[in-house]
């Protein structure tokens, strides 16, 4: 049956080509495979590596993780992106702390039930945490999948993700399911490119739809791409006796929880700031979220005193490394440091 030769290729395929000697990998541990699933959702696996190195130090277990500072947990997530992963990981930890015992459960309803686990997170905590039978559909998956038996439903509407689903439950394997599961992942991101996919050193290759039809880059059908939104932001970040004012995110935005300086949107408006003291501008800094990018200007001001009120904190250039900050935010960081004597010229001249 195709189906059989697709996963038992994968697998044999796995023992010798996958990747191995991943940081998260070779304990059975539900709690590693959580933490390294969620990084891994939107972020490459070398980016990840440093970053769950770190983590596991910090919170060895769902205790650990559960006990933490919010704090601490945001800065060890700082420089990641897509904060809501991590607001998301340390509320989980807290109820498998408060009500599961610190044990984490190991059925498929369960675990959807905590913040930030999906179905896919949840088939990969079953596969490779718990050495049980799970189903994962990801973007890799999707592609391997569409393109060897050649699906052309769009998995962009619920239907067409329905069937995708359905036939990753059919081809999943019972024996070995955590080997299939990181042969999909591994296949998907190391052969079976999207643009340039590695078909002649692909084991699904005699068999595959795609291959065959030479129809690789139409599959899977592709979602209309909007083009990113670019919007201005001017940053504007108050010294003060070589210490910046920043100002905690609590609204329900990407950088809930996060230090930053005061942010205001000048795409459609302009905002006059010629009453401001400035001394530094640092121009044209690009960062891109999936739906839209920003062009930030960020400007080092003597705080003239109506902006006193709206920073939450003063912190010394050699603070910031100890709490979460978003990227751009850090980039600026590492300009400041870099150029140590702004901070210090801008307080005595200004
Ligand atoms: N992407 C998501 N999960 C992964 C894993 N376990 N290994 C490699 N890449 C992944």
């Amino acid at each position: 049956m195709l189906s059989h030769f697709f996963s038992d290729q994968l697998i044999q395929w796995q023992h010798q080509y996958g990747r191995k000697g991943l940081p998260w990998q070779g304990y059975q541990s539900p709690y590693l495979t959580w933490v390294s699933e969620i990084m891994l959702q939107q972020t490459q696996v070398d980016n990840a590596k440093p970053y769950f190195i770190r983590f596991i130090k910090h919170y060895p277990n769902v205790q650990t993780l559960a006990e933490a500072n919010p704090e601490d947990v945001m800065r060890d997530w700082a420089g990641l992106g897509y904060y809501a992963r991590a607001r998301n990981l340390h509320l989980s930890a807290k109820i498998i702390h408060q009500q599961h015992n610190n044990q984490f459960p190991n059925s498929i309803e369960e675990l959807i039930k905590l913040p930030g686990i999906g179905r896919s997170t949840a088939g990969a905590i079953l596969a490779f945490g718990f050495k049980q039978r799970g189903v994962i559909l990801d973007g890799n998956v999707k592609r391997v999948l569409s393109r060897f038996f050649g699906i052309f439903n769009n998995p962009h509407y619920q239907r067409g993700n329905h069937f995708y689903w359905q036939v990753s439950h059919l081809v999943t394997p019972t024996i070995d399911c955590d080997v299939y599961t990181q042969a999909i992942m591994d296949i998907g991101a190391t052969v079976c490119h999207v643009k340039t996919p590695q078909c002649q050193i692909c084991p699904l290759q005699s068999k595959c739809y795609a291959e065959h039809y030479h129809c690789q880059h139409h599959l899977p059908i592709k979602k209309l791409k909007k083009k990113p939104k670019t919007l201005k932001k001017l940053f504007i970040l108050p010294v003060k006796s070589g210490k910046v004012g920043l100002t905690r995110q609590h609204t329900s935005n990407i950088w809930k929880g996060l230090w930053c300086p005061i942010i205001i949107d000048t795409t459609t408006s302009v905002f006059d700031f010629s009453h401001i003291h400035y001394r530094h501008i640092i121009k044209d800094l690009k960062h891109v979220f999936t739906h839209q990018t920003w062009k930030i200007d960020c400007i080092l001001v003597y705080p003239p005193n109506d902006l006193h009120n709206q920073i939450d904190a003063w912190y010394d250039i050699h603070q910031l490394d100890q709490i979460g900050l978003p990227k751009p935010m850090q980039t600026i960081k590492e300009m400041i440091q870099y150029e140590k004597n702004l901070l210090h010229e801008t307080a005595e001249t200004t």
